[in-house]
């Protein structure tokens, strides 16, 4: 039996302590927040112990591994404290607020890192990566242009966007490891930013933005993210290659579809949120962490794929604010 503590016991730590609920040979045992209404109601939500500072976590030897959900300025921190007391660890994106940090992270853990596991749970996303496959098994050739729309219903509070780095470390980290999973290493990046929220711009981030790459061998990739979105949670892959393209569409809770008068194919609302759209992709996140630790051998994506995409995040946000290219 694997025992796991959950850091931070926000939005992702309660979507991380359902997707436990799938497995049979993990328990959670601990939840951990400084806010103790917080860590209570995760606790009680599960009938397990709570406890208001991590060091307990990483004091406490029955728990055997981490998942980090506290808020991105704390990752580091919490990373290199339970590697270091012997916990296996998965962490929520971005590894961190700057490279600096990123960097001390990886160099400090040295060969640990390959166990670190990193939370970009759309590499999981069953749609996304039978899209991948289908693409690796050669069914439209070689790729040559890679589409990720990736746009959330509501933009968070402003004391979320306050902490989390900026739209291109918090919301496009996610799309920025999309690309490296498809295109492999990005020689350059290009990126705009624009406001249609007056209270984002206020904060000095966008709440809109469009950033375009270019990998190593040529292939081309455009990422376009918006922080609000009409008709809900926008979650869009689109390959193009030299025999054909590989498209995923939204998803919406049933196939059916309606034609009347006024409308034809017409579908239902899109999945809500990334807690409804990504739930199969957090659960088997999840279990390629606990199977790599269960049967061992390094994970993927790990750390060091967390320092890559935040290595792109500064590019990008460099991108926008000098208004030119950025070679990486
Ligand atoms: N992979 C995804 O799809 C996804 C989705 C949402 C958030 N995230 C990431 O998860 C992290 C948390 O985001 P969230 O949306 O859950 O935020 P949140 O604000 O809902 O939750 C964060 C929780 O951490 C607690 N906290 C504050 N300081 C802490 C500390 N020092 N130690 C431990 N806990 C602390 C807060 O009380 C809160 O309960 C962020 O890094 C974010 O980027 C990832």
């Amino acid at each position: 039996m694997i025992n796991i503590a959950i850091i931070g016991a926000g939005r992702i730590g309660h979507v991380h302590a359902r997707a436990l609920g799938a497995r049979d040979d993990v328990t959670l045992t601990l939840v951990c927040d400084p806010f103790e209404q917080n860590a209570r109601a995760l606790a009680e939500k599960y009938h397990v112990k709570y406890c208001l500072d991590p060091d307990e976590v990483f004091d406490d030897a029955t728990v055997d591994a981490v998942v980090i959900g506290s808020p991105t300025q704390f990752h580091v921190d919490h990373i290199l404290k339970a590697v270091n007391s012997g916990k296996r660890v998965m962490c929520e994106k971005p590894i961190a607020l700057d490279l600096e940090s990123a960097k001390r992270c990886i160099d400090e853990l040295g060969d640990r890192a390959d166990h670190v596991m990193m939370g970009f749970n759309r590499r999981f996303d069953p749609t996304f990566s039978a899209l991948k496959d289908r693409l690796d098994d050669g069914e439209i050739g070689d790729l040559q242009q890679l589409t990720v729309v990736s746009r959330d219903p509501a933009a968070p509070p402003a004391s979320y966007i306050a902490g989390s780095g900026g739209i291109f470390k918090d919301m496009t980290i996610h799309d920025f490891d999309m690309v490296r999973n498809f295109l492999g290493d990005i020689a350059e990046v290009n990126a705009v930013g624009t406001n249609v929220s007056p209270e984002i711009a206020e904060q000095g981030d966008f709440d809109q933005v469009i950033v375009t790459l270019k990998s190593r061998d040529g292939k081309l990739a455009t990422i376009i993210n918006s922080r609000t979105c009409a008709f809900g949670y926008d979650q869009r892959i689109e390959a193009f290659g030299a025999d054909g393209m590989l498209s995923a569409d939204n998803l919406t809770a049933t196939a059916v579809r309606k034609a009347t008068s006024t409308q034809t194919e017409a579908k239902t609302a899109v999945m809500d949120f990334f807690l409804e759209r990504y739930e199969d992709a957090y659960r088997i996140e999840l279990d390629a962490f606990l199977d790599s630790i269960t049967i061992g051998g390094a994970v993927c994506p790990s750390v060091r794929d967390g320092y890559q995409a935040l290595v792109l995040a500064e590019a990008a946000a460099r991108s926008a604010k000098e208004h030119r290219a950025v070679t990486v």
